[in-house]
């Protein structure tokens, strides 16, 4: 049997019976200006590559989080969304956003920024998010592969974005690794397919793989455009990359 838990604070759920767990947050009181996210894609980060300590791929990852902690944002993954949006213009203001794999809640909190209070952004994940986030974020705790089926029973429809950034536990085995990456990527797609307005957009990483191609061309027959992204907070070495599709047919 499945269960849904309904959450009014990160620490309080109460079993209602069905899906998975919905958490509303509480206001945080502040929030970004658009100044403030254009600060977000500015700031340089050049000079960073060439201080003599530790690898060049720690020093990377070591700025992003730190700035991350800076800006109050629970993860440096936060930049490669801003990275995105400042590109394609993925969320406007009002919109209503689905985000997969949310956890530990950084795009949540951008998303929710960029959509305003007008907006909504709802995010999924196998982890509960613990952050604080602004009044328009709800987070339910669940398996996408179970969302998948019955999604607009569990959570509406009419979204104008969704976005995931799922991955799996890595092991080491780029194989395997990219068929579980690919795997996330469906079950994205089919949400997508279920939930996403007519003219709707679509932000999905997925590590390159044997299955990249199929899964660009999935994303071609579906949407009007379909563009390959690297953002440059990602690292170079790393085999991530984003898939964009924009206007759902
Ligand atoms: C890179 S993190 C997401 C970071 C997030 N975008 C942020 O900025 O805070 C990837 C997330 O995907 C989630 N995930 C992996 N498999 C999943 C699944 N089957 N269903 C739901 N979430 C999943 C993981 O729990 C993890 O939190």
């Amino acid at each position: 049997m499945i269960t849904i838990l309904v959450c009014v604070s990160p620490r309080e759920t109460t079993a209602l019976g069905a899906f998975v767990g919905i958490s509303g947050q509480r206001p945080t009181g502040t929030r970004a200006t658009g100044q403030r996210v254009n600060a977000l894609l500015t700031q340089p980060h050049n000079n960073i590559m060439n201080r003599n300590k530790g690898s060049k791929a720690n020093q990377w990852q070591d700025h992003y989080t730190r700035r991350a902690q800076k800006e109050n944002y629970p993860a440096r993954s936060v930049y490669k969304l801003a990275e995105i949006q400042q590109k394609h213009r993925i969320i406007a203001k009002g919109d209503r956003v689905l985000d997969l794999g949310c956890a530990p809640g950084s795009w949540l909190k951008y998303a929710a920024e960029q959509t305003g209070p007008g907006g909504t952004v709802l995010g999924v994940d196998l982890t509960p998010v613990t952050e604080r986030l602004p009044s328009n974020v709800r987070t339910l705790v669940g398996d996408i592969h179970q969302l998948r089926a019955n999604a607009a029973e569990a959570i509406g429809q009419g979204f104008q974005v969704v976005l995931s950034d799922m991955a799996p536990s890595t092991t080491g085995d780029r194989f395997g690794d990219g068929v579980r990456s690919f795997e996330l990527c469906q079950a994205a797609l089919a949400v997508a397919d279920e939930l996403l307005q007519p003219g709707g957009r679509f932000v999905c990483k997925i590590f390159q793989s044997e299955d990249f191609k199929a899964f660009c061309d999935q994303v071609k027959s579906r949407f009007d455009r379909m563009h390959i992204f690297k953002p440059q907070s990602s690292r170079k070495a790393s085999r991530e990359i984003f898939i964009i599709g924009l206007g759902k047919k």
